[in-house]
């Protein structure tokens, strides 16, 4: 098989094409075709070994891993002995984890993994987006912050993977979403569902008083400090990116009402992760959360990439792209 792999922490060009015999399911194991996956910033992350605590996970001084890639989709194509979750044809989607390994052909997986059949009316592009973006932004919104019909929630970075899943998953539970974003994408996100877009380059957010409910910064670039003034008086701030101002206010956020939160949620239990993904499906079997084709990473690679660049910057796995994320199912 084909894999996108690489051997050193570095820019874009570290990753390259190269060929693996093709791996055998062991007990208990099953074994994926990639139709679809997802190139994001976990995979950044990993790719270049910063911030420095992804190196807490991907390896200290070289990458412990060599194949990038943690959110699939694609066909069971061989299992191992005593497997009976899954059978040969079976559609499947889910995330890998920190085991990475998606970027590539075929990819192994437990059959105990983060992995669940896809509704036939889901397409392969569709279910790498919610193994993504919406896979961190629903335990963030519902275990987090609570979040209920009525309450006020902002989201910031809301253009992208977690962000665009966040403003679809609080519009499904109910909630009014004001959706901050920069200039570029503020056509897009309202295409999301949002009641009002906040353009980041003309409007700072945090100058709201007492004004909402939730304000989710999923893309980790403002500080609970900042934003404080802007939460209701029980409100909830919450954080994708950690950094240490946070985990002190972590503990003392409560003084006051208002509360500070991060989650990790790539490090949680797959035994949880497969309800979610299970909940996820059924949501979007139902014309509901998330669509790659109005946001979300897959959408934003198929796009070219979003404005920020990232995407764009990154060569050698976009090349990847065209290995293992090719939908092959639609
Ligand atoms: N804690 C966890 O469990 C967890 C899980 C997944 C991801 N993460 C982290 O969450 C962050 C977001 O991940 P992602 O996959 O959603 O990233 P992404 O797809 O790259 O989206 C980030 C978004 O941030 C926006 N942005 C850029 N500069 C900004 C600024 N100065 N102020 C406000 N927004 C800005 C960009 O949109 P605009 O240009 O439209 O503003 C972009 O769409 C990453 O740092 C990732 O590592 C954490």
């Amino acid at each position: 098989m084909r894999i996108a792999a690489y051997e050193r922490y570095g820019p874009p060009e570290v990753v390259a094409i190269t060929d693996r015999p093709d791996p055998i399911p062991r007990e208990g194991q099953v074994r994926v075709l990639v139709h679809a996956a997802v190139v994001g910033s976990s995979d950044s992350a990993a790719r270049s070994g910063t911030p420095w605590f992804a190196r807490l996970a991907f390896g200290l001084r070289a990458p412990k891993r060599h194949v990038l890639g943690s959110e699939i989709a694609g066909v069971v194509d061989a299992i191992g002995a005593g497997v009976t979750r899954f059978a040969v044809g079976d559609r499947v989607f889910g995330a890998t984890g920190i085991d990475l390994g998606g970027h590539a052909e075929q990819v192994i997986v437990a059959e105990s993994g983060a992995v669940v059949r896809l509704p036939a009316s889901v397409s392969m592009a569709d279910a790498v987006a919610i193994s993504d973006g919406a896979l961190t932004a629903l335990p963030f919104l519902r275990d987090g912050a609570h979040v209920r019909a009525g309450d006020r929630v902002l989201v910031n970075g809301a253009s992208g993977s977690v962000g665009a899943a966040a403003v679809q998953l609080a519009k499904h539970l109910g909630a009014e979403v004001i959706a901050v974003c920069g200039p570029a994408h503020t056509e897009l996100v309202r295409s999301l569902g949002a009641d009002r877009v906040i353009d980041r380059t003309r409007e700072d957010f945090t100058r709201a008083r007492g004004r909402y409910d939730v304000i989710f910064d999923a893309a980790g670039k403002s500080t609970f400090r900042r934003c404080r003034r802007a939460l209701a008086p029980r409100g909830t701030y919450l954080t994708t990116v950690p950094s240490f101002a946070i985990m002190v206010q972590l503990l003392t956020s409560r003084i006051g009402g208002k509360r500070a939160v991060i989650m990790f949620t790539g490090l949680r239990k797959d035994a949880d992760k497969v309800p979610d993904l299970e909940y996820l499906a059924g949501a979007r079997r139902g014309g509901h959360v998330p669509s790659a084709h109005r946001g979300g990473a897959a959408a934003r690679a198929d796009r070219g990439g979003p404005s920020h660049g990232r995407l764009r910057a990154q060569g050698r796995e976009r090349r990847a792209d065209s290995v293992a994320h090719r939908d092959r199912s639609g």
